[in-house]
Parts: structure tokens; C-alpha cells; sequence
């Protein structure tokens, strides 16, 4: 079995991704929340510490991705005019250990199991295959007693060769000495006109070395190639991530129609009802999160949201309660009671405090945005426009309807309002008597 100092990875990326039909780089799509990429480079980093990623489309857009997330990751410029092609990807690729590992960076569901699987034994290449009822637009793997004799690409596969259903998954454990020695032999005499990587395999067969077929769950190892593939990879990740925070005993009613970001945590028991989405790394405890609510990148600890209540970025609510139609942004709530119909936008709110019914922070005046101060025990009457910036003090009776654009001192009432009149039998002289 490797330990990380005797395994190098390779993870391909240099791929335009055209089946995509999309601006963004294939391997940036995200899913749960990480692009597929990340999925491959943190599977990566599990087992070893010598990761190289080759690019080529895009390859600045990437490259600046990764390094704001990544230390210590190499990358490989492909010279993918001259040399297209998942061979041509390997051309000058130097790894540093005995054994290298590549993979497809369009491959968000692998697991560092399989991973580890791939990289067992004393076999010069173990590669990933799968058994496929449908084998439609993967290489096919030519097995023969046990040994895998070669790989043959759907488009130079003859009729009998089309016909097989084991295919190439995409992942090889190659001796890293052999790799270096084949690399520059391959050749682009195929359909496609690519260096294949694909072709080591017969080279290393004719040499008499060991090609040992690993077979693997085709969930890990589904590549994603169109919105469809991605859509059907979201599926598998979104259940493992529920499945897995289920066991850890969060609480989910109608668990397949709940989003979670796979960097989102939760503490203590907590309860997602259905339709409720987790973005971004949330930090949830102990809470309550009603029917079709959203939560991104925030953190609630014992607390109650929706249902539909809305929680945007960077927002702290500690034992407070959100009702329904209730968008809180980038603010901290704790000990607050806002039940309905409400925008909390860059505020900070105390303990005791009461929003009612249609209360709006006036956080932007069309340039900048501005801070709303509630301290404790305020009761902030419905209909309540708060003109920020503003500080209203401790035990302060805001009455409905008011729009408050200047401080409140402790102990206050504030109230704004037009008078209201009366005018007697009104409604005759306008409509007529009945
Ligand atoms: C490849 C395999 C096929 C296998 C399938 C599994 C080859 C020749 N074929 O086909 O046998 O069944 O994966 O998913 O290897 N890439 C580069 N540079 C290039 C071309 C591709 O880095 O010039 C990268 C892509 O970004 C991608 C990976 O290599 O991450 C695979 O490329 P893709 O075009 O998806 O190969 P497949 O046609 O799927
Ligand atoms: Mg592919």
C-alpha cells in the first residue's frame, strides 16, 4: 500500500470541454457548492503530496483558481497544439515519486478509497474499469485471462470491439520510470489524430509488464462531460452529503428534495425540512430550518428559520427566531424575534428585541451601505422603515408605521406619522346613498 511520499498524481484538465457549451471551464462547474476539479484536487491530497495539474484551455483562468485555494500544487502547461490529446497531456509532465497516479480533473465523485484501490499491488499498471450496460463514448478495455491487453478508443474500435461493455474509467496507477519511457513513443496514427494516453497499455503488454484491470463502482467513476452528466453527479454527491449528515444525526423530512453545500457543518440536532437549502460553509447547530428556506454561508446556533425565510451571507443568528418572508442579510441577530415580513440588511440586533410585521432596514442610499443599530428590548412596531445609518438605544417603543431617521435614546418612544382625520359620511356623498 503507498503512503503519500511514494505517489505522485496527475490530474488532467486541459480539455476545452466543448460538450459543455459553456464559457466557464469544464472542470470549474460546481458541484454542491466546489468546482469538480477541487472534488479531484482534495481527493488527491489525501494521498499524496506531489499533485500536478495539466492545463491548457483556460489554463490562467484555472491556474489563479486553484492558487486561491491551494498551496503547493504544480502545474503542467500541454502543448496541446502540437500534442492534443490525453497522451499529448503527459508530454514533460516530471512526478517525483516511484508510482504516478492520473486521473481525469472531470471526475467530482472519486473517492480516496478508490483511489487508494488503484494503487495497490505489485502490477507495473493498474487501470479503472467499469461494466457497463451501455459503453457508448468510452474506451474499450480488451481483456484476455485476466489481463488487460489493451484499450481501443469507441472511434477505432471495430464492430466486434464496439460490442464490449468493459471500459476504461479513466484512472491509471503507472510505474513511473515505465511512463517516462512510453510517453515520448506515442504516437497520433488514430480516428482522432490524438496522442492517446490510453496507448501505454499495449506498449507495456508487448513488453511482457503486468496490466492488472481494477474493477470500480461506475458512481465514482462517472466522468462529466455535459449539463446532464453534471445534473446526474450533483444527484450522487447531494445523497452521499445527506446520507452522511443523517448518520450524524441532523433530522430531514423529504431528505431528496434538501440541498446541502458540501462544505456546510452542522453541531448538535438540527432539523431541515423539506425543500430547505444550506449554501456556502453555514455553520448550523442546534436549529430548526423550516420548509423552503435558504441559508448561505452563514451561521445560526440555536434558532428557528422560515418556513421561507431567506438567511443571506455572513449573518450570525444566535437563539433567535426568523418567520416566514424574513430575508436577513449580513447581520447579527441574537435573542431577536422578527416573525414575518422583513428585510434585515447590515444590522446588529440585541437581545429581547421584537421586529414586527413589514419592518424594512433602509441599508443603501443608491451609493454605500449603511449599518442599523438596534439594542436590547426594542419593540419595533410593523411598517417601520429604519433609515440607516441609525443607532436606536436599549428599551426603545418604535410605533408602527414610523420611519425613523435619527437615533433613539434609552427609554423612548419614537413615532412619525401624518395625522390622521376623520371625515363624516364620506363614503355617501362619493358613492351615493344605497
Ligand atoms: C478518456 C479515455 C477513454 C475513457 C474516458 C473515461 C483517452 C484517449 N480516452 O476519453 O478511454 O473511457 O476518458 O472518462 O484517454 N485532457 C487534457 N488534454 C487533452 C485532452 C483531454 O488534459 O488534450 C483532459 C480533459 O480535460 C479531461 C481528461 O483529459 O479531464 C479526459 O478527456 P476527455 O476528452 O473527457 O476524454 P474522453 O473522451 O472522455
Ligand atoms: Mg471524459
Amino acid at each position: 500500500m503507498s503512503n503519500t511520499n511514494s505517489l505522485s498524481v496527475v490530474i488532467l484538465a486541459a480539455g476545452q470541454g466543448t460538450r459543455m457549451k459553456s464559457t466557464t471551464p469544464k472542470v470549474l462547474h460546481k458541484i454542491s457548492g466546489k468546482s469538480m476539479l477541487f472534488h479531484a484536487i482534495d481527493a488527491a491530497q489525501e494521498i499524496s503530496n506531489d499533485i500536478t495539474v495539466v492545463l491548457y484551455h483556460q489554463a490562467e483562468r484555472i491556474q489563479k483558481e486553484i492558487e486561491s485555494h491551494y498551496e503547493n500544487i504544480h502545474f503542467h502547461m500541454q502543448d496541446a497544439t502540437q500534442f492534443p490529446g490525453t497522451g499529448g497531456a503527459m508530454k514533460g509532465v516530471k512526478t517525483q515519486n516511484e508510482q504516478t497516479l492520473i486521473l481525469n480533473g472531470d471526475m467530482p465523485l472519486i473517492t480516496k478509497d478508490s483511489l487508494l484501490a488503484l494503487t495497490s499491488g505489485n502490477a507495473d499498471i493498474n487501470m479503472s474499469v467499469i461494466q457497463l450496460d451501455d459503453p457508448s463514448g468510452y474506451g474499450r478495455v480488451i481483456i484476455d485471462e485476466a489481463q488487460v491487453k489493451e484499450i481501443v478508443e469507441q472511434k477505432d474500435c471495430n464492430e466486434a470491439q464496439l460490442l464490449t461493455k468493459t471500459v476504461n474509467a479513466g484512472i491509471y496507477s503507472v510505474n513511473t520510470a515505465l511512463l517516462e519511457r512510453y510517453i515520448p513513443q506515442l504516437s497520433n496514427d488514430n480516428a482522432q489524430a490524438e496522442y492517446y494516453l490510453t496507448d501505454i497499455i499495449k506498449m507495456a503488454v508487448d513488453e511482457g509488464k503486468v496490466v492488472n484491470p481494477i474493477y470500480v463502482q461506475e458512481e465514482e467513476f462517472k466522468g462529466v462531460n455535459s449539463k446532464l452528466d453534471l445534473a446526474a453527479a450533483e444527484e450522487i454527491m447531494q445523497k452521499r452529503i445527506r446520507t452522511e449528515w443523517m448518520k450524524n444525526g441532523v433530522t430531514m423530512r423529504l431528505p431528496e428534495t434538501i440541498y446541502i453545500d458540501c462544505r456546510a457543518r452542522f453541531e448538535g440536532e438540527c432539523i431541515l425540512e423539506n425543500g430547505v437549502s444550506i449554501q456556502g460553509a453555514s455553520v448550523i447547530k442546534d436549529s430548526h430550518i423550516k420548509a423552503n428556506s435558504v441559508v448561505e454561508e452563514s451561521r445560526l446556533e440555536n434558532s428557528d428559520v422560515g418556513p421561507m425565510g431567506r438567511v443571506r451571507p455572513n449573518s450570525v443568528l444566535v437563539d433567535t427566531h426568523i418567520g416566514n418572508f424574513v430575508e436577513v442579510k449580513k447581520s447579527t441577530l441574537s435573542g431577536v424575534k422578527a416573525g414575518h415580513l422583513a428585510y434585515i440588511g447590515d444590522a446588529s440586533i440585541d437581545e429581547g428585541s421584537n421586529i414586527g410585521a413589514g419592518v424594512i432596514t433602509c441599508n443603501y442610499d443608491g451609493k454605500n451601505k449603511y449599518k442599523t443599530v438596534i439594542g436590547k428590548n426594542v419593540f419595533v412596531g410593523s411598517d417601520t422603515q429604519l433609515v440607516a445609518p441609525v443607532t436606536i438605544a436599549d428599551d426603545v417603543l418604535i410605533a408602527a408605521g414610523s420611519t425613523i431617521n435619527k437615533d433613539v435614546a434609552q427609554g423612548e418612544l419614537a413615532i412619525s406619522r401624518a395625522p390622521m382625520k376623520t371625515i363624516k359620511n364620506f363614503f355617501y356623498k362619493f358613492f351615493g346613498d344605497k
